[in-house]
């Protein structure tokens, strides 16, 4: 695919600004006025998540954090803030943990493979796999046992979401924001509901909460 030059993507900007401008004169100074998103989207860094363009929401809307196999990791300050933030000050209304099938980080943590750095980040996934490993390697393809082990890992990141203080804390006070898991499939461009009952791990987080 050709990648488009620096002076090609800011010509697409002042294109683009130009043309919200021309459409809505409040636009730009609505949303420079502040922000309120109702969402956390906790995602993978994969490039081809274009996810304002696959799910056609608006600037403001969407409260993001990235990184690869979309992982919540508790010792990671970056994410903890972003989660503090978003549940006590912007008070978002969901949480969204997705992951999509075709993930390098799954792949990596599935063949054990070793890649470098990344072999650490991944671990916690490796270990997922592991103890997930008869279901999975009981699935026939290569591919779907890929699949199968981007689900689980969405799974286990949703219930590391409720082993954090943040999350613990939220709950006892009843302003916790209700949790989604999603599977982005990049080869139909469709995004699918993982409909993970969050309801097993919420006493198990209030009675850590009240330790
Ligand atoms: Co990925």
């Amino acid at each position: 695919m050709r990648h488009q030059s620096i002076e090609e993507i800011l010509r697409n900007n002042r294109a683009w600004a130009a043309q919200k401008q021309a459409q809505d004169g409040h636009y730009f100074q609505e949303l420079a006025s502040g922000q309120k998103p109702p969402y956390l989207y906790i995602g993978c860094s994969d490039s081809r998540l274009a996810l304002t363009r696959f799910t056609g929401t608006e600037p403001g809307e969407l409260f993001v954090h990235r990184n690869i196999a979309n992982q919540v990791c508790l010792t990671d300050i970056n994410f903890l803030s972003i989660l503090d933030y978003a549940i006590t000050h912007l008070e978002v209304k969901y949480i969204i943990v997705s992951g999509h099938y075709g993930c390098g980080g799954i792949k990596a943590a599935l063949e054990g493979r070793t890649t470098g750095l990344i072999d650490n980040w991944v671990n916690p996934i490796r270990e997922t796999y592991l103890q997930n490993q008869d279901e999975i390697d009981a699935l026939p393809t290569q591919e779907q046992r890929w699949n199968r082990l981007a689900e689980l890992n969405v799974v286990m990141q949703i219930k590391n979401l409720y082993q954090t203080s943040i999350m613990r804390q939220a709950l006892q006070e009843g302003r916790a924001p209700e949790v989604h898991g999603w599977i982005v499939d990049i080869s139909t461009g469709l995004i699918k509901d993982l409909h993970i009952l969050t309801q097993q791990w919420h006493l198990r987080s209030l009675a850590l909460a009240a330790i």
